[in-house]
């Protein structure tokens, strides 16, 4: 694993993480069936009727803490200190928990001995520096159905955009024929495949293994976007045989502001240093900079350690309860479909159909409603959190909501409502919002609501708008 391999190359920082460190008890993985507790679970919100319990089903966009991770992160700052740059015995201890924290992350993700983990902040971060870093004959072959931050960072001169597939079966050869053409255009240059894990929109898991398989048959390496999927499902960068993969912490259930890319060594070892300064290089000198190789060549500057601890917490304690996690999810999930089923006039958004494999994310339309008055009174009525939107997919919900000839009625553009699942969602939750859909579709909304300029605004005062006390 060369997750230390360029702990002693450079020039400003001191790499030797010395000390000798064990897993905590608490935070080993284990067996057990418990769910791993979130920060926040009790968290009351205002609503016209009162104030209820937050049910949470926005993990899509961001996941809230895990109690694991908070206790990890309060612990690192007791002795937190600077990174690879002092002899403090805080800075040793801080360096080393850095390091072991990026070989939690490896063995998360399954890397191979040979690749590098950068900690970046994101993942749209994360392809920014892969973008950075490929060499100059690659071309990008992308779904028109992916993330903003998975479509858009490669450069539109050298990207070979396809379009949104309707079954597997159609994103196989459409990605089989372009890179065939690319081959016979091209034959000596690079091509990298960029393909999600899972839909930040519909949750449908994409046949990973297969896609590999596709890429690698045209000489074409793979990078994934894992961001859906590493709260939820495993990833296995050596077992689906892919690339790269790239994640967000703050999907995680570590909210903290570190990302991770990790994979293949050779391009990221010669692409440009992605932060040039401080802890990237080897030497400085009057006639030219010598620059490290590994993980410290794209990240330069002081480390985000506490981000980096924060993620490898998260990863040890996702691992440690496994079975448990996918068991409340796939519960949580088929009661959320099964309920807005069951509904008239709700109608579900997916690209490979009813029963394709999917994590906890559901995208929806209300017939005659608009998503954005769906989600206000799902919120403002009932305590409910879900996004509604284009979720930074503009592609993918322009063409599934065209595919459907549904108009949004209203808005300029066709948008959706997402109700997105994880650890911070409960039973109770997921039944509220399937009571509140409905009584929406029978009743109405409770409350009176006009369309304002910012969008739609309830009569009388908006609960919450209340005063509330800065953290700080
Ligand atoms: N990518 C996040 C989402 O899908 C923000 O909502």
């Amino acid at each position: 694993m060369s997750v230390f391999a360029s702990t002693a190359t450079s020039s400003c920082t001191d790499r030797a993480p010395v000390l000798r460190s064990r897993p905590r008890a608490e935070t080993a993985p284990t067996a057990g069936p418990a769910l791993p507790a979130v920060v926040g679970a009790d968290l009351q919100v205002p609503t016209l009727s009162g104030t209820t319990t937050y049910a949470n089903l926005d993990h899509a966009a961001s996941t809230p803490a895990l109690v694991a991770v908070k206790e990890a992160v309060d612990r690192a700052l007791e002795t937190y200190a600077s990174v690879h740059r002092g002899a403090g015995y805080a800075s040793r201890l801080t360096s080393a928990w850095y390091e072991e924290a990026r070989a939690q992350v490896a063995q998360f993700v399954g890397a191979r001995g040979d690749d590098t983990v950068v900690f970046t902040r994101t993942t749209t971060d994360s392809w920014a520096l892969l973008s950075s870093a490929l060499p100059a004959t690659t071309t990008i072959f992308v779904f028109a159905s992916e993330h903003h931050s998975t479509l858009l960072p490669w450069g539109d001169d050298r990207t070979v955009r396809l379009p949104v597939p309707h079954s597997v079966e159609e994103a196989r050869s459409v990605l089989g024929e372009a890179l065939a053409n690319a081959g016979s255009v091209d034959p000596d240059g690079d091509r990298l495949v960029v393909v999600t894990a899972a839909s930040n929109v519909t949750g449908e898991v994409w046949p990973i293994e297969d896609f590999a398989r596709i890429a690698h048959d045209h000489g074409a390496r793979i990078a994934v976007d894992a961001a859906q999927l590493s709260g939820h499902r495993r990833i296995d960068l050596a077992g689906w045989d892919v690339d790269y993969v790239a994640f967000s912490g703050h999907k995680t259930y570590a909210p903290f502001g570190a990302g991770v890319l990790a994979g293949r060594s050779d391009w990221l070892d010669a692409g440009a240093p992605y932060l040039r300064g401080g802890g990237a290089t080897r030497s400085v000198g009057e006639h030219g900079t010598s620059w490290a190789t590994g993980p410290a060549r794209h990240e330069g500057g002081s480390p985000n350690v506490i981000g980096a601890i924060a993620l490898a917490a998260a990863c040890a304690t996702i691992a440690g309860h496994r079975g448990a996690i996918e068991e409340h999810e796939a519960r949580l999930l088929a009661r959320l479909r099964d309920g807005l089923r069951s509904i008239d006039g709700v109608e579900r958004l997916s690209f490979f159909g009813e029963n394709h494999d999917r994590v906890g994310v559901v995208a929806f339309t209300v017939r005659g409603l608009e998503p954005s008055l769906v989600s206000q009174v799902l919120s403002v009525e009932h305590g409910i959190g879900v996004r509604d939107g284009r979720f930074c997919a503009h592609l993918l919900v322009d063409d599934l909501l065209a595919k459907r000839g549904d108009a949004t009625p209203g808005e300029g553009v066709a948008t959706a409502v997402r109700a997105s699942i994880g650890l911070g969602t409960t039973i109770e939750g997921v039944d509220r919002l399937i009571g509140a859909v409905r009584e929406l579709v029978e009743a109405g909304p409770a409350a009176r609501w006009t369309r304002g300029d910012t969008g739609w605004v309830v009569a009388g005062n908006d609960p919450r708008d209340r005063e509330v006390t800065r953290p700080w």
